[in-house]
């Protein structure tokens, strides 16, 4: 296990035992599981800057559980306004908190294409999906580095908390960029406390290198949803 797996290990460890020591009064154990906590995510975080790595799957549930703030998928529903036609890809969707809701809203004509480098993630993908019994949703074990998609296939596209995970964000940019139709749009979703969480000034620095200019921005400087689009030639 990475050294920056074991942190994070820690800090959810350490998180998950702050409020059972306060509900008991011991708050010297109390205050020893936060500053573990807020310790181990500061070592994550810099490890991960200098080595980026997939969100443990084992974690997924965590993925299900967190809040998410301005970045529900009702509110990536309002940004992202899937047509009833619509090419969508989810680039790293881990176990789908917003696939499900964009492949409902997709029904019945539209199509949703999630990717996960790890394909564990995408077996409880399925699996949610099926318990769902949605039709309009489709996986694919992929690299955002490397999209196996042709060029302009998708209307629209999105990304919640994966950017920072990418060895290379910038060429994943790029291959988005790639894959949407001219006029397409992209969504581009960051919450703390995610050790891989990206400023806003930053992402669209970097959005606009890839070629996108960006529309809008919902939320707030730490939840926040960035909507960019792509020349329309
Ligand atoms: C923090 S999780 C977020 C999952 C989901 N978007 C959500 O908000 O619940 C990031 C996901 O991106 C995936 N991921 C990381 N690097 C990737 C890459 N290079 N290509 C595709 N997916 C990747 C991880 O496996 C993980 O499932």
């Amino acid at each position: 296990m990475k050294p920056q797996a074991l942190a994070f290990l820690l800090s959810v460890a350490a998180l998950l035992l702050v409020p059972v020591a306060a509900l008991r009064g011991a708050w010297p154990w109390t205050g020893l599981w936060a500053a573990l906590a807020v310790a181990a995510w500061g070592a994550t975080r810099v490890w991960n800057q200098r080595d980026p790595i997939p969100f443990p799957h084992w974690a997924w549930w965590v993925l299900l559980a967190l809040p998410r703030g301005r970045q529900s998928a009702r509110d990536l529903l309002d940004v992202l306004q899937p047509g009833p036609d619509d090419r969508i890809l989810e680039v790293g969707s881990g176990p789908g908190l917003h696939a499900l809701p964009v492949a409902r809203a997709l029904e019945p004509g539209g199509q949703l294409t999630a990717i996960d480098i790890q394909p564990e993630m995408l077996v409880h993908l399925e699996r949610r999906a099926a318990v769902a019994g949605l039709t309009t949703i489709r996986t694919r074990r992929a690299d955002a580095e490397g999209l196996p998609f042709s060029d302009g296939t998708f209307d629209k596209a999105y990304m919640i908390g994966t950017l920072g995970e990418i060895a290379d964000g910038d060429r994943a940019l790029r291959e988005l960029r790639r894959v949407l139709k001219p006029g397409g749009r992209l969504v581009i979703g960051e919450l703390l406390p995610d050790p891989d969480f990206i400023r806003r000034a930053v992402l669209h620095r970097r959005a606009r290198t890839a070629g996108f200019s960006l529309e809008r921005v919902t939320g707030s400087s730490w939840s926040y949803l960035a909507v960019f689009r792509t020349g329309s030639g």
